[in-house]
């Protein structure tokens, strides 16, 4: 039996969680995977009621009970600068210690690349982020806010066994998953610090000596996701590097709609979610590409043991798209049901 804490969210949040859940439902019972499901309000809604984004206790909750939290979006207009969704996304994040945010980047499709000539697969790699340290941990503010003379300090962490750990998870996975190299991108040559992921980057890829370990600067990997995509196999990178390649990796390979994520900690509850937001101006329109939150899903089963099920599921997703049977994101006329259903009637017919 498997316990998972859904957390609908904000904005179109509820709308690509509600068809996943039922995909979830059908493997569930083909398979019988003992999938059971809590839904928890966590979100703007409450939080502009109550003040409270995260409740106190939560996260040993999670913890404690749930063996994974699958997340639809955070981002609502009315709360300034996304307090709640700081509070909820980066507390679950850094509260239960979730290290790697993993982050595929595959082509399922020609035509959804922005690319010439690109071909399905050709495009395929991961992203390891660092997932709880960088300038996210919120160190720093402004002095003297809304002056002439207002200094705005953030700082960047990076302390030897965060760095250590998003390494050696990058180079574990390579190996385990039979890949040849693992690139590096950091910024070294300008920020002094980062000469710290350099180093443990050169002695974790001593003991792989069968993976390619290279190097680049981060604007230069960005350079080349673009010009040579087929080149990277696995990215370990910063917080915040890792949040800019990611969303340069989703355009590479059609967008966000098709965009997932995994937020991951061998010893603690993992969260999933899709690296797309709430998008409030798609709320309501029944529209809204739901694949990404499929492939999420893909992600938690894989991570909940059940491996040859994710396979099932990418499969549907994937024919599903060949079919043409899409949202308007991706070329298509479907709305969201119809994608459900689609990608529903794949699951069933034989592989
Ligand atoms: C993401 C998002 C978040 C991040 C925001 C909403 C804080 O952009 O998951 O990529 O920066 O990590
Ligand atoms: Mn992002």
């Amino acid at each position: 039996m498997a316990r998972i804490a859904v957390i609908p969210g904000d904005g179109v949040g509820a709308e690509v969680m509600a068809p996943t859940l039922r995909i979830l439902q059908a493997l569930d019972v083909s398979e019988g995977l003992g999938l059971v499901f809590d839904t928890f309000d966590f979100g703007a809604e409450r939080y502009l009621a109550t003040g409270v984004g995260l409740p106190a206790g939560q996260l040993e909750t999670f913890r404690r009970e749930y063996d994974a939290i699958l997340l639809g979006a955070m981002g609502d207009a009315r709360v300034p600068e996304g307090a709640h969704a700081r509070e909820i996304l980066l507390g679950l994040r850094f509260g239960l210690d979730l290290y790697i945010n993993f982050r595929p980047c595959r082509l399922y499709a020609e035509s959804l690349s922005p690319l010439k000539g690109k071909r399905e697969g050709q495009i395929d790699f991961v992203v390891f982020r660092e997932n709880t340290e960088g300038p996210y941990t919120g160190i720093g503010g402004s002095q003297k806010p809304g002056t002439g003379d207002e200094v705005a300090v953030s700082t960047e962490l990076s302390t030897r066994k965060g760095v250590e750990r998003i390494i050696r998870a990058a180079f574990a996975w390579a190996q385990k998953k039979g890949k040849r190299s693992v690139v590096l991108g950091d910024k070294s040559n300008a920020i002094p610090a980062h000469q710290l992921w350099l180093r443990v980057f050169r002695e974790v890829a001593a003991g792989y000596p069968e993976l390619e370990a290279r190097h680049l600067y981060v604007d230069n990997l960005a350079l080349q996701l673009v010009q040579r995509p087929e080149t990277f196999e696995v990215i370990v990178t910063t917080n915040l590097f890792g949040d800019i390649l990611t969303d340069l990796g989703a355009a590479l390979v059609g967008g966000l709609g098709l965009s997932a994520s995994a937020n991951l900690n061998p010893d603690s509850t993992p969260l999933f979610e899709p690296v797309h937001g709430s998008a409030p101006d798609l709320v309501g329109q029944g529209r809204v590409n739901p694949m990404a939150m499929f492939l999420t899903a893909g992600l938690m089963l894989e991570e909940l043991g059940h491996p040859r099920t994710a396979a099932r599921l990418e499969n549907a997703v994937l024919r599903a798209i060949r079919a043409g049977q899409v949202t308007r994101d991706l070329g298509g006329t479907l709305s969201t049901t119809g994608v459900m259903e689609a990608v529903l009637r794949h699951l069933e017919a034989p592989a």
